[in-house]
């Protein structure tokens, strides 16, 4: 739902936000602004990340928020099913947010609540293997900001790396670059986890310059952005062969910030395992806890935006912080 001039009013409500919120007035101002809503936060995955940045935002913006995380304390377990579930939370909350293991069903949920008598907004915060829209806007707010004095995210090279057939976080960033020109972007992994032809053909119908690899180390010295994920081993089959490759060719350590250029940056989606080191943590270029804490920001921003209170932030932020 998000064209290259949404993405733009997002990341600078986003920042108007983070600025405004410096100040006791400011997180004032930010928590009477939705304190009559409600929000539902509905994971029937694991989550760390993604659960409570948008329980900050939704705080920050003054919301009151009820969560189900555990389906079997929920009337799922009576068999209910869970389309009656998000029906339901759809009576008395203003704002669904959901994740699930289930590709299409927030987009299902989203159009039978808006022809309910009560229509209100769900937000994707991850679905099955297929997309995580929200983790996408950080990532494109915490490039933006990456490269904000180095000319702007336009003709970078964003090489990926890691389980990029089963990773929903790589298929929803990879989607919202193709709004910017010119951007380069690499897919290294090993064959059985490569990314899928479904998002090649969307880059071919963009038009965006693209390379396939399984040498992800030969890519790094010509990288703007490394963008790391982890094995999504979640989703193996128990009862399957597990993908076999050589972790340590898709993994970025220590020696690798060596041929890093030096205006690169490294991100993750995170939680990570052995595929980032964590002696990279503090180089510079090492940007993925600032990436996690824009999440907090960037949400804040959408839920903003949902509720049409881009305005008033706008004002607030020109009388007092300009
Ligand atoms: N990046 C991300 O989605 O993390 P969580 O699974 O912890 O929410």
């Amino acid at each position: 739902q998000f064209e290259r001039d949404s993405l733009d009013l997002l990341c600078d409500l986003a920042t108007r936000i983070r600025r405004i919120a410096k100040s006791r007035d400011g997180m004032k101002f930010l928590s009477d602004l939705l304190c009559h809503k409600r929000a539902m936060l509905y994971f029937s995955q694991p989550s760390s990340r993604t659960f409570l940045s948008f329980y900050a935002a939704c705080q920050i913006l003054g919301m009151r928020v009820a969560e189900v995380r555990d389906t079997s304390i929920s009337s799922e377990m009576k068999g209910e099913t869970p389309t009656d579930s998000v029906r339901t939370f759809g009576s008395y909350f203003d704002m669904i947010i959901m994740r699930t293991p289930w590709q299409g069903f927030v987009e299902e949920m989203a159009w039978m609540l808006s022809n309910t008598e009560r229509p209100l907004p769900i937000i994707n915060a991850g679905s099955g293997k297929d997309q995580h829209p929200t983790q996408a806007l950080l990532d494109i707010y915490t490039l933006q900001r990456s490269f904000e004095k180095n000319g702007g995210l336009e003709n970078k090279h964003v090489v990926f790396c890691g389980d990029l057939k089963r990773g929903r976080t790589v298929r929803s960033l990879s989607r919202l670059l193709t709004y910017y020109p010119n951007i380069r972007q690499t897919f290294a992994a090993p064959e059985a986890l490569q990314i899928g032809q479904d998002i090649l053909d969307q880059l071919d119908a963009a038009g965006v310059n693209y390379d396939v690899t399984t040498d992800f180390k030969a890519t790094i010295p010509d990288a703007d952005a490394i963008y790391m994920t982890r094995v999504q081993s979640e989703w193996d089959n128990p009862d399957g062969e597990k993908p076999k490759y050589n972790w340590a060719d898709y993994s970025f350590t220590a020696a690798d910030l060596l041929v890093l250029k030096r205006t690169g940056v490294i991100l993750h989606p995170l939680p990570r395992r052995q595929e980032l080191d964590p002696a990279c943590d503090n180089d510079p270029r090492a940007v993925y806890w600032r990436q996690m804490r824009n999440g907090m920001w960037i949400r804040c921003a959408l839920i903003a935006n949902i509720f049409g209170r881009e305005q008033e932030i706008t004002h607030y932020y020109m009388m007092n912080l300009k």
